[in-house]
Formats: structure tokens, C-alpha cells, sequence
């Protein structure tokens, strides 16, 4: 997997693509980062990027000419080619206006070769790079950071531990919070609404006992079979609490919908939430 960053602050990825994971895949050459400074495909003395909105208001717009020189320059296949899937490659703008980045996103771009990303800055970008550039637009989060680049590193993390041989133990990707449900929601329109998809688990190691709080008792006996019911009951407490907007009743099984009731009767009596 290839990632390539345009962007004017090029130091910027320094830092977060170093360390962990992404660091041991980029070592064991399972995927490749490459940083492009936008400022070197700019014609003028100043290395200008901006200018002023047509139209008037606040800010400075990212100016299309170095955008397009600089991404066509790295010779991606054409942008028809890419939205029809012939081309297993993407030109991602990062912008808040974007579709927003959630793990199914993650498995989608994992299976692709080349993710090409374009750091927004400033006011905005130019929105022709949306419409001729970029094959999609994507977001992070309901926020407005002041540029792309964060954006960028978290894909780069995200869709890296989806790429086969990068985490130590590929269990671990599947159990996580939802997994399993980005991928059945990929295999067809109906399972959208999984009944996997929900929270992880709590996890613990030693000690056993810390400032007085015990691991629960359950996790310390061997009995496998409680401990994954134990599990469950968790996941589903969590998502309950945490995120809610995740439960599809329709989609759980009887017993997780009996666990869910009483986990509501649980929560009302605490008056939680
Ligand atoms: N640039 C500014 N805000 C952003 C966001 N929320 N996601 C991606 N890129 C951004």
C-alpha cells in the first residue's frame, strides 16, 4: 500500500507516522509514505499556494494550479478510471465538507494500492479540485480542524492495521469495536444493520486487584463459555452508554435483545443518561 501526502507543512508528518505500528509497516515495507510540499509546484517567486474568494468574505482559498500539477505529476490513473474501480487507486481530498472516515471506509481504501491525499488549509480549497481532481472527499470528524494534515495521519493509521501482516496478531483487528460490522455492511445493503458493529469489550491484565478495584471475577476463572456471554453483556452495556446511534435492534439475536432490556432497566435505576 502507497500513501502519498500533498501538503504545505511536509515536518508535519515527522511525528505521527513514526512510532508503532505504522512504523514496523513502513520497516517491513508493507506500505510505503511519501510527503509532497505543495509549495514546490508553484510557478512564483513567493511559492504562493492561496488567494483571495471570488465573490468576497473572510480567509484564502487553496488555488487550484499547484493542486493539479503536483497530484498528476505523481501519474495516477485518470479520475473516470478510478471512480469505476478499474483503477485500485484514490485521490482523497481531506476537508470537513467530506463523506465522513469510519472503518468501513478504512476496509474500503485497505484494499486499494495507492491513496493519494490532499491537505486542505486555510478558508478552503478550491472546488475544482473536488469536482476534477479528487475521486472523493472526506472528513474525519464533525469539526473543523485548521488543515487536513491530522486527517490525513489518521487514515494512514487506520487503513495501515487493515493491511494484512501489519498488526502482530491479526485477531485483534477483528475483535475491535466495529469491525464486524463495516464488514458485513460491505457485503450487501441489508446487513447495514448488524448485530455485530457494537463497542469492544473491557479488557484487563495485572494486578488483579489495583487501588482496590478487582478485576471482575468472571476473566479469572477458565470457564470460556461465561467469559464470552460476560463479553457481550459488556459490549453491549458500552454501546449502550457510549453510542447508542450503534444499536440496530431488528439486527440482534433474542438474547442480546433480553440483555439489552435489562441493561436499560439497569441503566434507568442508576439514571444513567
Ligand atoms: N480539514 C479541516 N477539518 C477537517 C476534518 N474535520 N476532516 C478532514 N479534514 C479537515
Amino acid at each position: 500500500m502507497k500513501f502519498e501526502i500533498v501538503t504545505i507543512f511536509p515536518d508535519f508528518f515527522r511525528g505521527p507516522l513514526d512510532y508503532g505500528i505504522v512504523r514496523k509497516a513502513r520497516e517491513a515495507g508493507l506500505i510505503e509514505i511519501l510527503v509532497h510540499d505543495l509549495r514546490e509546484f508553484t510557478t512564483d517567486r513567493h511559492r504562493t499556494v492561496d488567494d483571495r474568494p471570488f465573490g468576497g468574505g473572510e480567509g484564502m482559498v487553496l488555488k487550484p494550479e499547484p493542486l493539479f500539477k503536483c497530484v498528476e505529476s505523481l501519474g495516477v490513473p485518470s479520475r473516470e478510471a478510478r471512480l469505476n474501480g478499474t483503477a485500485r487507486e484514490s485521490v482523497v481530498l481531506l476537508s470537513p465538507q467530506g463523506a465522513m472516515f469510519n472503518q468501513q471506509l478504512a476496509h474500503e481504501l485497505a484494499g486499494l494500492e495507492r491513496i493519494v491525499m490532499i491537505c486542505g488549509r486555510y478558508e478552503g480549497i478550491d472546488e475544482r479540485v473536488s469536482e476534477a481532481l479528487a475521486d472523493r472527499e472526506v472528513s474525519i470528524g464533525d469539526y473543523v480542524l485548521s488543515g487536513g494534515e491530522l486527517g490525513a495521519a489518521v487514515i494512514v493509521d487506520t487503513v495501515t492495521r487493515l493491511v494484512p501482516g501489519a498488526l502482530g496478531n491479526e485477531a485483534s483487528a477483528q475483535q475491535e469495536s466495529f469491525t464486524a460490522a463495516q464488514k458485513t455492511a460491505a457485503e450487501g445493503p441489508d446487513s447495514t444493520c448488524s448485530s455485530e458493529g457494537l463497542l469492544d469489550y473491557p479488557h484487563y491484565t495485572r494486578p488483579a486487584e489495583f487501588r482496590g478495584m478487582a478485576v471482575p471475577e468472571i476473566l479469572m476463572g477458565g470457564n470460556h463459555d461465561q467469559i464470552r456471554k460476560w463479553r457481550r453483556r459488556k459490549s453491549l452495556e458500552k454501546t449502550l452508554r457510549n453510542r447508542p446511534d450503534l444499536l440496530c435492534r431488528e439486527a440482534l439475536s433474542e438474547a442480546d435483545r433480553k440483555l439489552l432490556v435489562e441493561l436499560e432497566v439497569e441503566f434507568e435505576k442508576k439514571g444513567i443518561r
